[in-house]
C-alpha cells in the first residue's frame, strides 16, 4: 500500500476532443480551490491527473505509457513518486483495469463523476485506491467552482453523452446518454467567461447541435442570446451531426453577426453503403444538401470534418467515393483517422477488417486531398480583410499568431496584445497558416 504526503502541487494533462480540455480545465480549478497550486511549467508535481481518451487504441496505448514514464521518470530523489489519477474516457472505459494493470495509478475518475475528485484525493493519499466510475444523477457542473483566468479563446460544454451509436465509436458507452445543460447556468457561465477575459467562446458537444432545454429552446437560441453579451465577440459551435442540423441554426449563420463562418460537420465517408454499416443514418447526398444550405445562408461559410479509412468491408471504389466527396466539398480543415476497432463495438466483430497497409495507403491518399482543399480553401482568402483574434505570441519577434473567422491561423507582425480583435490583410497561404499584414495598429 502506499501512502503520499497531501499534495502541495498538480498537473493536469488531457488528450483527445476539446471537451477534455474543458473538463481539465474545470478538474485544475477544482483541485485550486482544495489549496494546491499548478505545478510551474518543467517542474515535477505531487499529483499528476491524466484526462485520457478512449476513441483509438493509440490513444489508450499513450496512457499506459505515460503513466509508465511519470511514475519512473519523476521518482523524486527522496524515493517518492507523484500521486498519479486517471481520468477521462479510459477511466470510465477501463475502471477497474487500470488499477490491475498499472499499479503506479493511485486514483480513477470517470468524466462525469470529476467533482468527487477531493474526496477521493482523501482516500487514495492514505492508500486507498478509490475508483469512480458512476454516471450520477446530480451534475459534476451544479457543484463545480465558479471560472478562474480564461484566456481570450474558452470552451464552454453544453451538451455531453451521445445516442447516436455509430458502429464504432466508444463516446456512447464512455460518456453516456445525451443531456443538454440547462439554459440559464450556461448563460451564467458564458457572462463569467466574458468576465474573465473571454472574447470568443465555443459551444461544445459531443453532439452539440442536439443541445435542446426543458422549455424547448434550441442551440441557436442559446447563440443568440449569448450574442447579446457586449464584451462577447465570437461565438463558435462543435461538434455536430448532420441529423441535428436544423434549418434554424443553419439560419442563425446568416441572421447572427457573432456566430462565426466555420461548420465542422463530420461526415466520416462518401459512400452510402459504408454510412449504413457506420450506422451514420444520414446518407451522402442529405449531408451535401446540408452543406448547400450552409453556403446559401452563409456563402463565406468555411466546412470542415472527419473521416475514416478502412472501416470494415470498405472497398478500393467506396474508398474512392471519400476522395471525390472531399474534392467536390472543398472543406477548410478537416481530421482524418484510420479506423480503430474498439472493445464492445459492432464494428469490431464486423467481417472485412481492413488490413493496416491498406489503411496506411489510403489515409495517405485522403490527407494528400484535404491538404490540397485546405491549401485552395487558404489561397482563396489571398487579398481578404478580416478580424483576427490575437490568441499567442508567435516564433519570431514581434509576431503574433491568432484566428480569422473561418478558423484559419494568421500570423503578423506588429503592436498588438493577446485578446486584441485586429483588422488584418491576408497575403500568403499556406495548407496550414497564412501571413497577414496588421491595417489598424491596436495601440496607435
Ligand atoms: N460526435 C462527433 C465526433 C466524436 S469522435 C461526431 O459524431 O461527429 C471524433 C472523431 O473520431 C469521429 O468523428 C471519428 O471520425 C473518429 N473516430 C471515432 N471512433 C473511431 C474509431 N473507432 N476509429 C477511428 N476513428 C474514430
Ligand atoms: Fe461517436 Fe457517432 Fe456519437 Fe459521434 S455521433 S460521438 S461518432 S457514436
Ligand atoms: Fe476521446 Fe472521450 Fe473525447 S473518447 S474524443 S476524450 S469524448
Amino acid at each position: 500500500m502506499t501512502v503520499f504526503a497531501p499534495p502541495k502541487t498538480y498537473r493536469v494533462k488531457s488528450f483527445g476532443c476539446q471537451m477534455n480540455v474543458y473538463d481539465g480545465e474545470r478538474m485544475a480549478e477544482l483541485l485550486s480551490q482544495q489549496g494546491i497550486a499548478p505545478a510551474p511549467e518543467g517542474e515535477q508535481a505531487d499529483l499528476v491527473v491524466l484526462n485520457t481518451c478512449h476513441i483509438r487504441e493509440r490513444a489508450v496505448e499513450k496512457v499506459y505509457s505515460d503513466i509508465g514514464r511519470i511514475s519512473k521518470d519523476w521518482r523524486r530523489n527522496d524515493g517518492t513518486a507523484p500521486l498519479i489519477a486517471v481520468a477521462g474516457c479510459v477511466a470510465q472505459a477501463e475502471g477497474e483495469e487500470i488499477m490491475k494493470r498499472a499499479p503506479a495509478v493511485s486514483l480513477v475518475v470517470g468524466p462525469q463523476a470529476y467533482h468527487r475528485l477531493p474526496a477521493m484525493l482523501a482516500q487514495a493519499i492514505v492508500g486507498g485506491r478509490p475508483v469512480d466510475t458512476d454516471m450520477p444523477a446530480e451534475t459534476k457542473f451544479d457543484v463545480l467552482p465558479a471560472r478562474r483566468k480564461v484566456g481570450p479563446s474558452a470552451f464552454l460544454t453544453v451538451q455531453e453523452g451521445c445516442d447516436k451509436v455509430c458502429t464504432y465509436c466508444v463516446v456512447p458507452y464512455t460518456r453516456g446518454a445525451e443531456i443538454s445543460r440547462p439554459f440559464s447556468d450556461l448563460v451564467a457561465e458564458a457572462e463569467r467567461l466574458v468576465d474573465a477575459g473571454a472574447r470568443e467562446i465555443t459551444l461544445l458537444g459531443q453532439n452539440v447541435n442536439a443541445w435542446r432545454d426543458a422549455d424547448g429552446r434550441s442551440l441557436e437560441k442559446l447563440i443568440e442570446v449569448l450574442a447579446a453579451i457586449p464584451s462577447l465577440a465570437r461565438i463558435r459551435y462543435t461538434t455536430s451531426h448532420p441529423n441535428d442540423m436544423t434549418g434554424g441554426l443553419i439560419a442563425a449563420h446568416r441572421d447572427i453577426e457573432k456566430l462565426m463562418p466555420f461548420l465542422h460537420l463530420p461526415v466520416q465517408a462518401g459512400n452510402d453503403r459504408v454510412l449504413k454499416a457506420m450506422n451514420r443514418s444520414h446518407s451522402v447526398d442529405s449531408y451535401l444538401r446540408i452543406l448547400d444550405q450552409a453556403r446559401a445562408a452563409r456563402p463565406d461559410i468555411a466546412l470542415s470534418g472527419d473521416f475514416i479509412v478502412g472501416f470494415p468491408g470498405e472497398t478500393d471504389a467506396e474508398f474512392e467515393d471519400t476522395v471525390r466527396l472531399v474534392e467536390q466539398v472543398g472543406y477548410a480543415q478537416c481530421f482524418s483517422f484510420k479506423y480503430s476497432p474498439r472493445p464492445g463495438t459492432p464494428a469490431a466483430t464486423m467481417d472485412g477488417q481492413v488490413p493496416p497497409a491498406v489503411m496506411d495507403e489510403r489515409l495517405q491518399r485522403l490527407q494528400a486531398a484535404l491538404q490540397r482543399s485546405s491549401l485552395a480553401f487558404n489561397q482563396g482568402s489571398v487579398g481578404r480583410r478580416c478580424q483576427v483574434l490575437v490568441d499567442r505570441r508567435g516564433r519570431q519577434e514581434g509576431q503574433w499568431l491568432g484566428k480569422s473567422p473561418w478558423l484559419q491561423s494568421v500570423h503578423f507582425t506588429g503592436d498588438v496584445a493577446i485578446g486584441d480583435l485586429v483588422e488584418v490583410e491576408l497575403l500568403e497561404a499556406g495548407p496550414n497558416s497564412l501571413a497577414g499584414q496588421l491595417l489598424h495598429p491596436a495601440h496607435a
